[in-house]
């Protein structure tokens, strides 16, 4: 199957792609822009864009592949509506960010391994450090700071969610 085949995929619609590389220009030093713009639109990275990027700045797949498994900030799995970044830096470590994970993960019913719910209503992560230590422990979800986090504020948050995102 050679490329052109490959972008024949009637299930995929390259029209966000096309807006995103329109908008960031197809300079291949804009690949970053062009893979947060896809990546914002998505939640993730689709598999089926790499081919797509490639073509269109004259970058290797491999090449853009790489750079989107080099930052951690780029995701190759679908990611829920809401993603809960759970800091587990040191400052956060030492006033317990660890029972608000697990918290978390009780109330998600999340299975041992698994980050995202079924419903694709949540993703959880943990990270090192959000910059926000004196307000620790910290609860992240996608730019809003929730400080000195507690396991029962972190359950009242987790309904509040569900409740915006069934309203
Ligand atoms: S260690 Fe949690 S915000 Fe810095």
């Amino acid at each position: 199957m050679n490329f052109e085949e490959r972008l024949v995929d009637p299930s995929f619609d390259y029209s966000v792609c096309k807006k995103v590389l329109d908008r960031c220009g197809r300079d291949k030093s804009k690949i970053i822009a062009v893979l947060q713009g896809i990546q914002k639109h998505y939640r993730y990275l689709p598999r089926e864009v790499f081919p797509y990027i490639s073509n269109e700045m004259d970058l290797p797949e491999a090449k853009i592949y790489g750079i989107a498994t080099f930052y951690e900030n780029f995701s190759l799995e679908p990611k829920g509506k809401y993603v809960i970044k759970v800091c587990d830096g040191t400052a956060c470590h030492v006033r317990k960010s660890i029972p608000i994970l697990d918290r978390i993960r009780t109330e998600l019913r999340l299975a041992d391994g698994e980050i995202t719910t079924g419903d694709m209503l949540f993703t959880v992560e943990t990270v090192s450090c959000l910059g926000a230590c004196s307000l620790s422990p910290v609860v992240m979800v996608d730019d809003d700071v929730y400080a000195a986090m507690t396991p029962d504020k972190a359950a009242e948050l987790i309904a509040a969610l569900r409740m915006g995102a069934a309203s």
